[in-house]
Parts: C-alpha cells; sequence; structure tokens
C-alpha cells in the first residue's frame, strides 16, 4: 500500500502560510508516504523561488509538479533546479515545447518502492500551444516499459474538464492516477475507474477564499464588466480555501481509494 497526498496549485503567500500550518495535522491524520503539491503559483501567484521551495521541503513537502506559469520568473525555477538538494524535487510539464529546460517525470524512490510522477499540460482553451499530452504519456509509458514501478501518478495541469476525463479513461489501468491542477477550483467527480485508476478532473487551489482564483476579486472582475483594468492583487490575509487530495494504491499499482479533503483554513 502507498498513500499519496497531492495539493492542487497553491497560491502566494497565503496559501504557503495555510498549507504549512495545515500540513503537520494532516499527515498526522493521513500518514501519507509522498506528498506532492502544485508549485506553479507558489511565489506571488507566478512561478517559484528557491527559498520557497525550500521551505515547503522543510515543511513537509516531497515533491513538486507546475504547469504553464513555472517560468513565469525565470530566474527563480532555474535557481531550484541548479540546486544540488532542490533540483530534481520539481518537475514541468512533459509536454513542454522541445529544448525546454526542466523535465516532465521523475522517478522517485519511497524507501525501496519506486514511483513515477509525471506532470502533462493539456492543449484545450490554452494560450500557448503545447504538445499532445495523450502522445506525451504514451511516450513516457513506452520509455519506462520493463521498469519495476509500483505506482504511477500523473498531474494533468488543463483546464477544460472534457479533455482531462477523456484522458482519465483512455489511461484507466495503466496509471494508477490521474489528478487534474490549474482551474483552481475542485472537481466534484473523485472515483475510481473501471480499470482501477484514481481520477480526479480538478483537485483545486489552496489560496484566499475570497478571490477570484486566489487574485482579489476586483482585478478579475474588471477584465469583465467593461472600463479600466484592475490589476491583480492577492489577499494577504483571510481565510483559506485548502483543497487535496488523498489516493492510497495498492502494491500491484491499482487504485484502492481516493478522497478529496477541503478544509477551510482560517
Ligand atoms: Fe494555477
Ligand atoms: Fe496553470
Amino acid at each position: 500500500m502507498l498513500t499519496v497526498l497531492l495539493f492542487g496549485d497553491v497560491v502566494g503567500k497565503i496559501g504557503r502560510t495555510a498549507l504549512l500550518k495545515a500540513l503537520p495535522s494532516l499527515k498526522a491524520e493521513y500518514k501519507p508516504d509522498l506528498t506532492i503539491v502544485n508549485a506553479e503559483n507558489l511565489a506571488h501567484g507566478k512561478g517559484v523561488t528557491k527559498s520557497i521551495i525550500a521551505e515547503l521541503k522543510d515543511g513537509g513537502v516531497d515533491f513538486f509538479t507546475s504547469g504553464n506559469h513555472i517560468f513565469a520568473n525565470p530566474k527563480g525555477v532555474h535557481d531550484v533546479w541548479d540546486d544540488p538538494e532542490l533540483g530534481n524535487l520539481l518537475i514541468r510539464p512533459a509536454n513542454f515545447p522541445d529544448g525546454t529546460a526542466g523535465v516532465g517525470e521523475s522517478v522517485l524512490d519511497l524507501g525501496g518502492k519506486k514511483v513515477l510522477v509525471v506532470n502533462l499540460i493539456c492543449q484545450v482553451f490554452m494560450r500557448e500551444p503545447y504538445g499532445n499530452a495523450f502522445e506525451a504519456m504514451e511516450a513516457i509509458l513506452e520509455r519506462h516499459k520493463g521498469e519495476k514501478l509500483d505506482a504511477i501518478i500523473v498531474d494533468l495541469h488543463g483546464e477544460a474538464s472534457s479533455e482531462r476525463i477523456a484522458f482519465g479513461f483512455h489511461f484507466d489501468g495503466r496509471v494508477s492516477s490521474v489528478t487534474g491542477t490549474h482551474t483552481h477550483v475542485p472537481t466534484a467527480d473523485a472515483r475510481i475507474l473501471p480499470k482501477k485508476t484514481a481520477y480526479l478532473t480538478d483537485i483545486g487551489m489552496t489560496g484566499a477564499r475570497v478571490s477570484v482564483l486566489g487574485v482579489k476579486p476586483e482585478g478579475p472582475i474588471s477584465r469583465f464588466v467593461p472600463g479600466e483594468a484592475i490589476p491583480f492583487e492577492i489577499p494577504e490575509e483571510g481565510a483559506v480555501d485548502l483543497n487535496a487530495v488523498l489516493i492510497t494504491i495498492n502494491d500491484d499499482g491499482t487504485a484502492e481509494r481516493i478522497q478529496q479533503i477541503q478544509k477551510i483554513i482560517e
């Protein structure tokens, strides 16, 4: 049995602080073997810094996936990748254009158990032209064929529910879990698919509760209402919505259980 605790996009300092506050009790309660956070919005809502990744690692996060905003602070992400202790803890979507820095998959050794973590990004409603996540996943599975893996965990970073659900069914039985990130809104469809892959369209964010996707409402509202655009700002205080998902994986790599965790952190 392997238990994995996954967080979606953790947004800004308010999100990081709530995560660090909640993590000890979550870990005591659920005893995960592996805790993964999507890092794309950690630093001021976009990108990462080395000190933030180090702080979350010290706070109990084992590994980081990411998404379209990971290069928002290029120095920050390269500082992480250049660091001998942190460099191999952060991946970016595997289907970013060829030649992009970083890697999109990693095999973690958890006391002898091998876990392949894969990060992919979807194509529908995305501004940048990313590669096909389905083809990229096939190539990754082909590359690891014959390797003894105890679990395969996929963070599928995307906007459209249809694309992600189709992905889940397409790879059902071939990976242990497919859980989504990027929309910052949790979906209510956690389930074990017929061939025993754990699936959730989007985990949802850990970020300010009074916000539009983690940002003070007035900025996003101004993009939809005629008038002047108000800059995006991340709230510095207030309650935080914490969204996570707990997945239990059997010794044969199939998923036994998937459970959403939703808390309000004051
Ligand atoms: Fe995000
Ligand atoms: Fe994103």
